[in-house]
């Protein structure tokens, strides 16, 4: 059974393909624009391309079962179809529900007919070094929203449950909303962080202006305002513990307090 993992040297696909070797995958292909660079374990075989190129697409999808399918909404109809026409049998997508940037995803591989897991992943663990800069600049963190909660997720497990949903049966059909095992607010977060760093980093409040300003140089200014506006949104509505991953995996998510130890050199 040939795997196809897409976008194999992004944050996630990277680690669909550590997952799905460690759970004995004989025949990884990993799609990349460059293969030399992508440095890929040898065991994969790497074929030049990429979601974004069509084009490159039907060598890379001849002979292959199943695939991991990365966010990119632009050419998702036409990659779909593609996979469908390649004789593709299963896609797992990270995707996301109506109303999401990554909407358009789930409906194309709906409508391609092939069989689909759809991972709809919350927020990334990896999004709080979003505060790497202030913490080694200014040794605080300043956030509008403090008690902003939900329940953030390792990359790693968003990949463990996406090769499980590869090489397993029973997870055709299935819409996994992805978290990690606890809600935390931004203020939890931060002290964990400070934890793994073995000293305190002050969280000082600041008004949602002075949060936009702090994060547009280093996130730009759309990405600062969405960001904003979910940490708003959560104050109100914090996020809860979805229970998949542990289903899924037979284990529980990554705490973020392990995340942060196992991690802490982005923050240095
Ligand atoms: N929910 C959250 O909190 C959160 C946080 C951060 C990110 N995200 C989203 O989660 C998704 C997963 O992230 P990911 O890092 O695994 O990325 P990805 O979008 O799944 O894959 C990125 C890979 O695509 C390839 N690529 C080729 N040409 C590209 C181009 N022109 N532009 C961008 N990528 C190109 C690159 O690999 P090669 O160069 O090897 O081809 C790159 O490593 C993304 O859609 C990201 O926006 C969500």
């Amino acid at each position: 059974m040939r795997i196809l993992v897409t976008g194999a040297t992004g944050n996630v696909g990277r680690l669909v393909v550590d997952e799905l070797l460690a759970a004995g995958a004989s025949e990884v292909r990993a799609l990349t624009t460059d293969p030399v660079r992508a440095a890929l374990p040898p065991e994969v075989e790497v074929v030049e391309g990429y979601l974004g190129r069509v084009e490159t697409l039907p060598r890379a999808f001849e002979g292959v079962d199943r695939m991991y399918l990365a966010r990119l909404t632009r050419t998702v109809r036409e990659v779909t179809e593609l996979a469908r026409e390649a004789g593709v049998t299963r896609i797992v997508d990270l995707a996301g529900t109506a109303g999401s940037w990554w909407y358009d995803v789930e409906k194309a591989v709906e409508h391609s007919g092939i069989p689909w897991t759809h991972l709809e992943a919350g927020e990334f663990m990896t999004n709080t070094t979003i505060w790497a800069d202030q913490i080694r600049s200014r040794g605080e963190v300043r956030e509008a929203y403090p008690r902003a909660a939900n329940a953030p997720i390792a990359l790693e497990d968003i990949a463990a449950v996406a090769a499980k949903a590869l090489l397993e049966d029973g997870h055709e059909g299935a819409a996994y909303g992805l978290t990690g095992p606890e809600m935390l607010t931004r203020a939890e977060l931060v002290a964990q962080i400070g934890k793994a760093l073995g000293r305190e980093i002050p969280l000082v409040e600041v008004s949602h202006a002075d949060a936009l300003a702090d994060l547009t140089e280093t996130m730009g200014a759309d990405a600062a305002a969405w960001y904003l506006d979910g940490c708003a949104e959560m104050a109100e509505h914090p996020q809860p513990v979805s229970p998949t991953v542990s289903r899924v995996l037979g284990r529980p998510g990554m705490r973020f307090a392990e995340w942060a130890v196992a991690h802490a050199s982005l923050f240095r």
